[in-house]
């Protein structure tokens, strides 16, 4: 039966773990697939078409595993590739950007929001344009931050110096009048507390992850795919990089429910799961 089997979602690494942990709060039923592509990370410096690739790839191997619904758990994926995937998926597709603009729309209160990320998704416009079709008069503001993501794939998510990188990577977000801004990265909620610090009090922090799990919620109720009320989860986290080290984040992002993690190798494109 359909609604019995997992979710599916991807990342280029430990990002969309955050994604992951805002559906488990919301959906304790629903087990959960998870592919972070820690070997070719990060994505935000790459091409659009290398990202492309790398996203179908990545979406035939969930769906050979057997999924319900895929979930693009990484902004510079949906900024690039959602709508080839939308194309040739054969289940529901929610990537985290609409999400993310939906909550932020909502959350401000001045019109002025901004907008951090990878290069490829502040390049793509891609927030503005949601923001801009729920609300044509917010100004949007978006910086690249391609120092962030490697801080936290290397789990450098606090302390002085992470302070200071953030610190000058914001700078000229300060001072500018934003009352909300999109971490439009799922890397970025890790940094949370250095961002807050570097942006001030009074601007709004919008996570995508709340939200796109609310999305997720909803079309599975709307498509009748809600795990079984006697459900045990199960979840399964594959990495193409070193096991040991995305047990450890997966661990850290998701407490200890039952769960495994494998490796798996994508060379030239063909999947091989053990
Ligand atoms: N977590 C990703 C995103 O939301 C990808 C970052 C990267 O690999 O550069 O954009």
């Amino acid at each position: 039966m359909a609604s019995s089997l997992p979710i599916g979602l991807f990342d280029s690494g430990v990002g969309g773990l955050t994604v992951a942990a805002a559906l488990r709060m919301r959906l304790p039923r629903e087990s959960v697939v998870y592919f972070g592509d820690t070997a070719r990370c990060p994505y935000g410096d790459r091409s659009r078409a290398e990202v492309i690739q790398f996203s179908r790839e990545i979406c035939r191997v969930l769906m050979d595993l057997g999924v319900k619904m895929l979930v693009v758990a990484c902004n510079t994926a949906t900024a690039s590739a959602l709508p080839t995937l939308a194309a040739a998926c054969p289940v529901p597709l929610v990537g985290v950007i609409e999400p993310g603009a939906t909550a932020a729309v909502r959350a401000t209160r001045g019109g002025k929001i901004g907008v951090i990320g990878t290069s490829v998704t502040i390049g793509s416009r891609a927030y503005e344009r949601a923001v801009h079709v729920i609300r044509p008069d917010v100004e949007v503001v978006g910086l690249a931050c391609p120092a962030f993501v490697p801080l936290v794939e290397q789990g450098r998510i606090r302390g002085p110096e992470v302070d200071a990188i953030v610190h000058e990577a914001l700078a000229p977000l300060r001072h500018i009048g934003l009352d909300t801004l999109i971490l439009g990265c799922t890397h970025y909620p890790y940094l949370s507390d250095a961002i807050q610090s570097a942006v001030g009090p009074d601007v709004t922090l919008i996570s995508s992850a709340e939200e796109t799990a609310r999305w997720v919620a909803r079309v599975l109720a709307d498509r009748d795919l809600e795990a079984p009320r006697d459900a045990v989860p199960m979840d399964q986290f594959l990495t193409t990089g070193d096991p040991l080290s995305f047990r450890r984040a997966v661990d850290r992002a998701l407490g200890s429910r039952a769960s495994e993690v494998r490796t798996v190798a994508l060379p030239s494109g063909v999947a091989t799961v053990g």
